[in-house]
C-alpha cells in the first residue's frame, strides 16, 4: 500500500494515508529549525506536542543534502524520520531546492559558484538577481537528480510511511522584475510561444502577441512550471506520492515582481496545470487577513485546497474551522508552529517581514494562542472521520469571523444564524454537520446560534435538546445536557467545543 495517495471522487479530492481518508492538521516550522536535529529535539518537538497536531511540515535543504556534487548526506532526513515516528506525527517535506521565496539561496555552494553553467535571472538592464533562471536546464537537471535521491531514500528507508506529501521548491517566481531578461529568456519570450500557451490563448504567436500585458507573468509561470514538472516527475518516478507547489500571494497593487512573477498564484493556475501535470495541487500561503477569499481562489474542481502556511496569528484557531468546514481542505498548517506552544515570539523581525511583504499582524498572537489552536485541533482530529464522510456535500458547512458580524447557513429544513460573540477580535469560527434534517453537530468557538425555518416554510423552529460532548472514536460521547439558563442563548465559548442539537419544526 502507498504511504499516501490523492484520489478524485465524485465528491472531490481525498487524501488517503495508509489507505484511509486523512485530514492533515499541522504546522510548518521556521525555516532553519530542521537544519539541526538537536534543535528540533529541544525547541520544536516539546512545543508542538501540546498542539495535538498530526502532521509537521519541515524543509529539506539542498545545500546540506548535496554538499559536494554527487555526494548526498541523508543524516538530517533520517533524524527527522526517527523523531516524527517517535512522536506519532506524519511529515510533509518541503524541498528547498533551486528556489525559495524567489531566490536561490538553498542551492549548494558548488552551484552558486558556477554562474556560467547555472545562469541567473537578469533584470531589464542586465543586472543579475540572486536567482537561477528557470530556463537554465543544467540547473534543473541537477535539482531533479538530487530530488530523485531524496525520494529514493524515502522509498527505501521510510518503512513506517511517515512522509505523506512533498512540496517541490518554495514560493518561486521572479521578485523585483516582471520577468527574467536573461538572453535565454529574451529569446524565448520573443519567439513563437509553445503549444501549451497557444492552446490556452486559442491562437498562435509570440508571448506578447498571445497574452498582451499578461505576457511577462504568463511566460514566467510557464517556465517555472516546465522546470518544476521535470523535478516533480523525476521524484515521482522514484517514489510516488502527492506533490504540490506553494505560492507567495499576489496582493494590492497587483504588479508581477511585487510578488514572485510566475509563481503558482490562482491567476496562472491554468498554465501551471497544463505545463506541470505531475504537480497535484497549487497551494496558497495565507498571510493576508481575508482568509476565505484566498481559500475560494484555490479550491477548484481541479485543485483541492491544502494550506501549508496559514498566518501564525491567534485567529488560526478559528480559521481552521472554515478551512475544514467550508472548503473541505486536505490540510491546514500555520507557519512558525513551534512558537504557538512557546512563550517566546520567534517572529521574523519587521524588516524581514517588509522584504517578504507580510504585515506583522499576521504573526500577532495572544498568550492563549497555543492552547486555543491545540483545542481546535483536538476537537477536529477526533471528529475527522465524521467530517471527511461529509466532504463534498452541503451537510458540512463552516465559517470564520474575520470582519463579519455573523453568517447564515442554509440546510435542508432550517437556516442557522451564526452571530460571533466577541466583536473586538477575530476569534469566532466553527462548523456545522447536518446529521439528519433535525439533528446538527455544531463545533467551534466564540459564536451564538439560532435556528430559523426556511423563509418559504410557515413553521417555526424549536430547539428540542442540546447536549455538550464530543464526536470521538466514531460516535457521539455525551456530556452535560444544556437546559434552563444554559439554553436561553445557545453558544460556544472561547475554548473549542461541540454541541449536539436536536430541532423540531412546529406548526
Ligand atoms: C513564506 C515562506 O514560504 C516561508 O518559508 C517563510 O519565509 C515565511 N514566508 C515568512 O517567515
Amino acid at each position: 500500500m502507498k504511504a499516501s495517495e490523492l484520489i478524485k471522487t465524485d465528491r472531490g479530492y481525498r487524501l488517503l494515508v495508509d489507505g484511509k481518508p486523512f485530514l492533515a492538521l499541522g504546522g510548518e516550522v521556521h525555516n532553519s529549525s530542521p537544519s539541526d536535529a538537536a534543535y528540533m529535539e529541544e525547541h520544536v518537538w516539546p512545543n508542538v506536542r501540546k498542539l495535538n497536531l498530526n502532521t509537521l511540515i519541515v524543509p529539506v535543504f539542498w545545500e546540506l543534502f548535496e554538499p559536494e556534487q554527487g555526494t548526498f548526506d541523508f543524516s538530517l532526513v533520517d533524524s527527522l524520520l526517527r523523531q516524527a515516528e517517535r512522536e506519532g506525527v506524519k511529515l510533509v517535506l518541503l524541498w528547498f531546492g533551486l528556489w525559495k521565496n524567489g531566490e536561490s539561496t538553498y542551492v549548494p555552494a558548488w552551484m552558486k559558484q558556477d554562474t556560467e553553467t547555472y545562469f541567473l535571472v537578469r533584470d531589464r538592464f542586465g543586472k543579475p538577481f540572486h536567482c537561477i533562471s528557470p530556463l537554465c536546464t543544467a540547473a534543473v537537471k541537477r535539482d531533479a537528480a538530487a530530488f530523485t535521491q531524496l525520494m529514493t531514500y524515502l522509498r527505501e528507508k521510510d518503512i513506517n510511511k511517515t512522509v505523506i506529501i512533498t512540496q517541490v521548491e518554495n514560493e518561486m517566481g521572479v521578485v523585483g522584475e516582471v520577468r527574467d531578461f536573461s538572453p535565454a529568456a529574451n529569446d524565448a519570450f520573443h519567439k513563437e510561444a509553445p503549444e501549451t500557451a497557444a492552446q490556452l490563448a486559442g491562437k498562435t504567436g509570440t508571448w506578447p502577441e498571445l497574452f498582451g500585458e499578461d505576457a511577462p507573468e504568463f511566460f514566467m509561470a510557464y517556465q517555472y512550471a516546465v522546470a518544476v514538472e521535470k523535478i516533480a516527475a523525476a521524484g515521482k518516478a522514484a517514489y510516488d506520492m502527492p506533490m504540490y507547489v506553494n505560492c507567495w500571494m499576489d496582493q494590492f497593487p497587483r504588479i508581477p515582481g511585487n510578488f514572485p512573477s510566475g509563481g503558482p498564484v490562482a491567476h496562472v493556475m491554468d498554465i501551471w496545470k497544463k505545463a506541470a501535470p505531475s504537480v497535484d495541487f497549487l497551494s496558497p500561503d495565507i498571510y493576508l487577513p481575508y482568509f476565505e477569499d484566498i481559500c475560494a481562489q484555490f479550491k477548484k474542481p481541479e485543485n483541492p485546497l491544502f494550506i501549508p502556511e496559514a498566518r501564525p496569528s491567534a485567529d488560526s484557531a478559528a480559521n481552521v474551522f472554515s478551512a475544514v468546514g467550508k472548503f473541505h481542505a486536505l490540510g491546514f498548517a500555520p507557519f512558525a508552529i513551534e512558537d504557538f506552544g512557546s512563550s517566546e515570539s520567534g517572529a521574523p523581525g519587521e524588516d524581514v517581514l517588509k522584504i517578504l511583504d507580510i504585515d506583522p499582524a499576521a504573526f500577532e498572537k495572544n498568550q492563549q494562542a497555543g492552547d486555543r489552536l491545540g483545542e481546535s485541533y483536538a476537537l477536529l482530529n477526533n471528529m475527522s472521520d465524521l467530517l471527511l464522510a461529509h466532504y463534498g456535500t452541503d451537510a458540512l458547512q463552516g465559517f470564520t469571523q474575520y470582519q463579519l458580524p455573523g453568517t447564515v447557513l442554509s440546510f435542508q429544513r432550517y437556516n442557522i444564524v451564526i452571530r460571533y460573540s466577541r466583536e473586538q477580535d477575530a476569534s469566532g469560527g466553527g462548523l456545522v454537520v447536518e446529521l439528519d434534517k433535525n439533528r446538527f453537530l455544531i463545533a467551534g468557538r466564540n459564536f451564538k446560534f439560532s435556528f430559523c425555518p426556511k423563509t418559504s416554510a410557515e413553521t417555526c423552529a424549536q430547539v428540542a435538546s442540546i447536549e455538550e460532548g464530543e464526536h470521538k472514536n466514531g460516535a457521539w460521547q455525551k456530556a452535560r445536557v444544556l437546559n434552563g439558563d444554559e439554553r436561553y442563548i445557545p453558544q460556544l465559548g472561547d475554548c473549542a467545543q461541540a454541541l449536539l442539537v436536536t430541532v423540531r419544526e412546529v406548526r
